[in-house]
């Protein structure tokens, strides 16, 4: 099974994209246009209902189902755009915006149109400086050409795009911290219910979004919704930009249909090309930092929401880190729950104080080489007591590595027991780095 056709990253490859007047020629901003002045707001959340689109910011929750929720005659409304991409392993939205902008920019005011929305925010991470730059001119040439502005091609319909930076931290990618910290407040989650669909920006009616789900609108709207599902699965229809990266001779951004095996992914010579150095598959963290880990023997399943939450793993922001044999389980557990701590939020007392205890042991077992059996019941404790108490998904993702790691390679934490008692006090670091 290979690519069909591109869906999001279709013509990256043209030059100059980025600009207005070539977007334009190429067939750009025509589906908003054709939705303003022939298709009512209902049409298109419904045609968006209909192709089945998924948001892909992590929980592949249905979007035509979520914009569904807005109560009806509440006003004003808010679209936002999450662009916080701050996921280890994750890389595609800053793609999609940096080749085409208006793509995203053109995704964002059909569904603002969709949802009657008049204001909409493109909520970025603060790093990427660049991006927005890209994003802001490119919004500014739309209001030059009367796509945004007041009474857009004289249908009536008002519409103004802000994008923000935030300050860069990874919370601020859940949809109520970003609201938060779009108000201006400390980039922490909000309790739920309210769902911002309901109570949400400036607690009025809000809709959050990926970037990679708004640019899918364009094309299910110009190219309809059997088109649309004729792409990937049954229950998850269309394409998905996977971000691939680890020992994988062609890391990058892929678009490939859902239910694409992994194996093709990683070895296919268009996409990843194979290990570096035909080296074996050890690890695999097929959505992002925050998902389960799976092994080589699950490299013919399908990457599609439903195979990989079979496999007790998920499809997450589609991020497949691929680490080969060379790695040390412990010290990958280690790394990304470091990542972990250094974003907690501090909110809630199982992931402010359980990932700083996770980094606290796995440093003294991993990197200062002192291990003890007593240090592995430890950890099993501490994760034990963080599943399912914290207050928001960050704390549960800390979890998933070094659950996966316990689980899946026991056997190498015995042996930093083994080496810490062998060596008689004298510790040599493990670093295994690549
Ligand atoms: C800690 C954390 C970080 C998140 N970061 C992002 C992010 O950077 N981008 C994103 O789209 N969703 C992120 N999400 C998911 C959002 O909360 C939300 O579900 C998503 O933006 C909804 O968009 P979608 O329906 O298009 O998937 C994050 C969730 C959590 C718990
Ligand atoms: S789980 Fe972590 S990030 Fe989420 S609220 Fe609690 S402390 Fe903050």
């Amino acid at each position: 099974m290979g690519l069909t056709e591109h869906i999001v990253m279709r013509e990256l490859d043209i030059p100059d994209i980025s600009d207005f007047a070539v977007y334009r020629r190429h067939g750009g901003w025509e589906a908003y246009r054709y939705a303003l002045t022939e298709k009512t707001p209902a049409d298109i959340v419904q045609m968006v209902k209909d192709s089945g689109l998924r948001g892909r910011g992590g929980a592949g929750f249905p979007t035509g189902v979520k914009w569904g929720f807005l109560p009806k005659g509440v006003y004003p409304r808010y679209l936002l755009c999450n662009c916080d991409e701050s996921e280890p392993g994750t890389f595609n939205n800053h793609q999609i915006i940096d080749k085409n902008p208006h793509q995203l920019i053109e995704g964002v005011a059909l569904s603002a149109y969709a949802i009657e929305a008049n204001v909409a925010y493109i909520y970025m991470r603060g790093e990427f400086a660049a991006a927005a730059r890209t994003l802001e001119r490119a919004i500014a040439q739309a209001y030059e050409a009367g796509f945004l502005g007041k009474n857009i091609l004289g249908t009536g319909f008002d519409l103004d795009i802000y994008v923000h930076r935030g300050a860069g931290a990874y919370i601020c990618g859940e949809e109520t911290a970003l609201m938060e910290s779009l108000e201006g407040k400390i980039g922490q989650p909000r309790l739920k219910p309210p769902f911002p669909a309901v109570a949400g920006l400036y607690g009025k009616p809000t809709i959050i979004n990926n970037v990679e789900t708004l640019a899918n609108v364009p094309r299910i709207v110009e190219k309809g919704v059997a088109w649309y599902r004729s792409h990937g699965t049954e229950k998850s229809p269309g394409t998905k930009c996977f971000s691939l990266s680890g020992h994988v001779n062609r890391p990058g951004n892929y678009e490939l249909p859902f239910g694409v095996p992994l194996r093709e992914l990683i070895e296919s010579p268009e996409y990843g090309g194979g290990m570096k150095d035909g080296r074996p598959v050890k690890i695999i963290i097929p959505g992002g930092a925050s998902a389960p880990w799976l092994t080589a023997d699950h490299l013919d399943i399908p990457l599609d929401y439903e195979s990989l939450a079979a496999a007790g793993s998920m499809l997450g922001s589609g991020g497949v880190i691929v680490l080969n044999d060379t790695v040390s389980a412990p010290y990958v557990a280690y790394k990304m729950d470091e990542f972990f701590k250094h974003e907690s939020c501090g909110k809630c007392t199982p992931c402010r104080e359980g990932t700083h205890w996770l980094v606290r042991t796995l440093h003294r077992m991993v990197e200062e080489g002192h291990a003890t059996a007593a240090d592995i019941d430890t950890l099993h404790s501490i994760y034990r007591q963080m599943a399912g108490n914290c207050f928001c998904l960050l704390g549960e993702s800390a979890v998933m590595p070094i659950k996966s790691a316990l689980q899946l390679f026991p056997h190498e934490f015995e042996a930093l027991v083994k080496r810490s008692s062998s060596r008689n006090g004298y510790q040599i670091p493990l670093t295994v780095r690549h």
